[in-house]
């Protein structure tokens, strides 16, 4: 089987013949069907991923995938040969925040298991679920059962962009219909956080980003105003479009301080700011404590606080149901020997997302 290898940060990752081990107590063997490519698989390869700064290398990336699930290991009840799978559960199912249905917080999901590929003996690591790989052995709870009617090619991008977007929407700042809301930053997450707060039935949505192509994108998947924040001072613009107040909720999905801060003060009072994007490790903001006393909020999210079993068939039905756009998503698709070129057009700005095809 063949899997795209990364030897050395910020160098082309090489496609390579490997041998996969078969799945143990509790795992799942699945043929990749699709993978989106996820701008926190960029972030590993050029070593700023905050907790992934030095991956073990030869590592395999790619966490946004779908397949269909080719042998189960012992022990397995929740999927049969043949099912369709999306990739995006984690939790160890035990721990405290599991225990709390926030198996985001999992406090075991760092543990890494045991080498599943190597290449002439020698090791190969993996990071999340390997779907930058024809096959990957997967923890049961990295495994989501979902109908088989849906197009993997598709839902594969409910893995990581699409939940981490549109659930920090609804799940993590739960946005009130009626309600204004701010997203700066308009890549594949940025444009499923805009998407959430349509679902949520936002009366207003303000998109910003540098990027026109961003922006149109952006008015597809709901956004009711755009300000290219190249054009001048954004906080001031989010500003006089509401009144001199600000918006109810505020979304930075780019992970850089200076719009963080920026996404911090375009609030309303009571208004809360979360931060999607995952900023670079000691990253400082600076907060004004005279906008903090009149009730304003900022927090952090980790994937969209999902409860995978729940929210991914979830999402995989609203897909098919008309209400969840996907489709719009997909700016090329690429076998797996295109993955370099991927890299490049999202560094680029040039995409929303790419997704890989194995068959
Ligand atoms: N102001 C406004 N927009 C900006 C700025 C800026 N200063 N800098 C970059 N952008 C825009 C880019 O033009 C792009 O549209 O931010 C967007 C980033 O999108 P992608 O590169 O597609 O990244 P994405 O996959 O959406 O992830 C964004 O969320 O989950 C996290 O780890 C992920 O930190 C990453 C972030
Ligand atoms: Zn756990
Ligand atoms: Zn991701």
């Amino acid at each position: 089987m063949r899997a795209a290898v990364l030897h050395e940060l910020n160098k082309p990752m090489t496609i390579e013949e490997l041998e996969l081990r078969s799945p143990g107590r509790r795992e799942v063997l699945v043929k990749m069907v699709a993978s989106g490519v996820c701008h926190t698989d960029v972030s590993i390869s050029e070593g700023t991923l905050f907790m992934m700064q030095k991956p073990p290398l030869p590592i395999i990336l790619g966490h946004e995938g779908a397949g269909v699930v080719e042998e189960i290991g012992e022990d397995i009840t929740e999927v049969a040969v043949g099912d369709h799978v999306v990739l995006s559960g984690l939790g160890c199912g035990r721990c405290r925040y599991c225990a709390i249905a926030m198996p985001m917080l999992c406090l075991n999901q760092f543990q890494r298991g045991p080498i599943n590929y190597t290449n002439k003996g020698q090791n190969v690591f993996h990071f999340a679920q390997a779907t930058f790989s024809e096959y990957s052995v997967v923890p049961i709870n990295s495994c989501i059962k979902i109908r088989q009617d849906a197009p993997l090619d598709k839902v594969c991008l409910i893995g990581c962009g699409v939940t981490t977007g549109v659930l920090s929407a609804i799940n993590t700042a739960k946005v009130r219909p009626g309600s204004t809301c701010l997203v700066i930053g308009c890549g594949g997450v940025g444009l499923n956080v805009v998407q959430g707060c349509a679902i949520a039935g936002a009366r207003m949505i303000i998109a910003a980003d540098i990027l026109d192509n961003k922006l149109e994108m952006a008015k597809t998947f709901g956004a009711t105003h755009t300000i290219n924040s190249k054009s001048g001072d954004l906080v001031a613009q989010v500003k006089a479009l509401t009144d001199g107040f600000g918006v109810d909720y505020s979304f930075e999905v780019i992970a850089r301080g200076p719009t963080i801060e920026m996404a911090f003060e375009s609030l309303a009072p009571n208004g809360l700011c979360t931060v999607v994007g995952a900023a670079p490790p000691g990253t400082i903001v600076h907060i004004n404590t005279d906008l903090l006393f009149y009730e304003r909020a900022l927090r952090g999210v980790f994937l969209g606080s999902p409860r995978p079993a729940y929210d991914t068939p979830m999402l995989v039905d609203m897909y098919m149901a008309g209400k969840l756009k996907l489709d719009e998503l997909v700016s090329q698709n690429l076998s797996i020997d295109g993955i370099n070129q991927a890299f490049a057009d999202m560094k680029g700005g040039k995409v929303a997302r790419t997704v890989i095809k194995y068959v």
